[in-house]
């Protein structure tokens, strides 16, 4: 066994909590990390390894959490830096890693840093953010664009300077070529290390550097009528620059300050830009996050060679990862619809790669529809009417039957879905054909079969909809048969190979059966077999 075998994360499955909606204890219709303490034991029971929250720091909350005004306390909102500690040595005691949300691109507007940054000129912090002259009197430095729509430069009239801002004007960009900068987020992060934190993930991380001559960036040729207005331009002197790497070898090393750490990487590129964040010899992000079945088009046609592409352009030694839903997506649930929700769930399962699920997820929570009076997301205020709001996939966690969802005592701070005195985790627990029950016994078996964790990837030819892949080990193979269509179809036995039986459907009612000739699957239906691993 090398150290790679034992590194934890490759073993482990994680779990993303949005704090704001997991569970509320102080009744204020927020969720808080007493509230994740007290769901630790559901945590544990559906058998994930690691907990990623989304930000609990203090920050005036324009994008919730994601504008933070003091990188090393905890806003009240949430609790107190007691509960957080208590969270970490209850996690550590189930056997739970906890995993926090760094967001080093940006602070809040309402940091003690900004506000001395734009208070002159020539003070110390000025270089701490990225200021510049505008191109003439009115205009902005470059075209850049907000990720939120409009220019990505604001204009502060006491200094005569613009400032720039990725995402919210609230959200001003810090300047990583300034190595001030650089050190006090690293110890920012030994700050949270030290308290027992087993890693980060790191917002946009992707954007950290920028062109250092600022160029216009080109406009899109591929823009789509309807998509968000940041899309006519592309990114190519805003994001994803060379010397961002050097930045990420640097995390990585206070990450290797501290045994067993795992650092990961927000990143939105292709997959072949996505794994250079890998980092020469491996030194960069351990798990640069793949976003590739977010966005595909659900056909088994593409996701096989999404897998092929990602499998193909891993460098030599690197650990895969899949993604299958977070708080910025629409939910899986409502993207591919409920049916094809649980064969997603088996492919997320048993792909070669860390999985990482998004609460309720688990229990097929849907994007919910969200009142014009209720839209919380800024992005969806700032650019209304095409579906890029974000609170749709954000509502709170749906508990048990009652009032409020079990999530609250009071009215929740975005609305509950409709379907929740059904659709809760107590409801769904008791019954052994739900996806709830179908989640854990995916888990549990990837527990048990240790090629679905580190057995090699084998893709086999298959027709139509179905989705067709080995995971090899020494002596059997587990071989994964899944059914992207709505209609029934039938694989013929050389490509499933011999003595096979089948140890999860994803109906949950065929395990046990042997399959002795061809295989049947039903619309919509996912199986995964065992047996010998003799030639197929
Ligand atoms: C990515 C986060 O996931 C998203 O929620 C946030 O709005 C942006 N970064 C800006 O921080």
């Amino acid at each position: 066994m090398d150290q790679s075998d034992k590194d934890w994360w490759r073993h482990g499955i994680f779990y993303q909590v949005y704090p704001r909606s997991f569970q509320d204890t102080d009744g204020d219709g927020v969720g808080d990390i007493r509230g994740i303490i007290e769901r630790l034991p559901y945590l544990k029971s559906l058998g994930i390894d690691a907990v990623w929250l989304s930000p609990i720091f203090p920050s005036p909350m324009a994008d919730f959490g994601y504008d933070i005004s003091d990188y090393t306390g905890i806003d009240p909102l949430f609790g107190t830096m007691d509960d957080f500690d208590a969270l970490v040595s209850a996690a550590h005691e189930s056997g739970l890693k906890i995993i926090l949300d760094l967001v080093p691109n940006h602070t809040s507007d309402q940091h003690p840093w900004f506000i001395e940054s734009r208070g002159s000129r020539d003070g110390p912090k000025r270089d701490w953010y990225i200021w510049r002259d505008g191109k003439s009197e009115g205009e902005p430095p470059n075209n850049w664009l907000s990720e939120f729509g409009g220019s990505a430069w604001a204009y502060d009239d006491a200094t005569g300077q613009y400032y720039y801002h990725a995402f919210l004007a609230q959200q001003p960009d810090l300047n990583w070529r300034n190595p001030a900068v650089r050190e006090v987020i690293y110890e920012v992060m030994r700050f949270w290390l030290r308290r027992g934190v087993d890693g980060f993930r790191v917002d946009v991380i992707w954007h950290l550097i920028k062109d250092v001559e600022f160029r216009d960036n080109p406009a899109n040729p591929h823009y789509l009528e309807g998509r968000p207005p940041n899309e006519k331009i592309l990114t190519q002197y805003s994001t994803d620059q060379p010397e961002v790497h050097e930045v990420i070898a640097e995390m990585r090393r206070v990450i290797d300050e501290f045994d067993d750490r795992v650092l990961i990487g927000e990143i939105y590129l292709p997959l072949h830009r996505l794994v250079v964040y890998y980092g020469n010899d491996l030194a960069g992000a351990q798990m640069p996050f793949n976003f590739a079945l977010l966005s595909t088009l659900w056909s088994a046609r593409s996701i096989e060679k999404i897998i092929a592409d990602y499998e193909s352009a891993l460098p030599a030694g690197a650990w895969p990862n899949w993604v299958l839903g977070n708080h910025d997506r629409p939910r899986v649930a409502s993207r591919v619809g409920m049916e094809q929700a649980r064969v997603a769930a088996m492919l997320l399962l048993t792909l070669r790669g860390t999985p990482t699920l998004y609460y309720g997820d688990e229990i097929g929570m849907h994007q919910v529809a969200i009142a014009p009076d209720q839209v919380r997301d800024p992005f969806e205020k700032n650019v209304p009417g095409i579906g890029v709001g974000r609170d749709g996939c954000r509502t709170p966690m749906q508990w048990n039957a009652t009032a409020n969802a079990g999530f609250s005592t009071t009215r929740p701070w975005l609305p509950l879905a409709d379907d929740y005195t059904h659709e809760n985790v107590v409801n769904l627990d008791a019954d052994a054909g739900s996806v709830l029950s179908l989640y854990k016994a995916l888990i549990a078996l990837r527990k048990k079969w240790p090629q679905l964790v580190t057995g090699a990837y084998q893709p086999v030819a298959a027709q139509g909809d179905i989705l067709l892949y080995r995971r090899e080990g020494q002596d059997s193979v587990i071989v994964v048969a899944l059914n992207l269509g709505p209609e029934p179809a039938s694989i013929a036995s050389d490509s499933i190979g011999f003595g096979r039986q089948i140890l999860l459907s994803t109906f949950l009612d065929r395990q046990g059966e042997e399959i002795h000739g061809a295989l049947d699957l039903r619309g919509n239906e996912g199986v995964i077999l065992g047996g010998p691993a003799q030639a197929g």
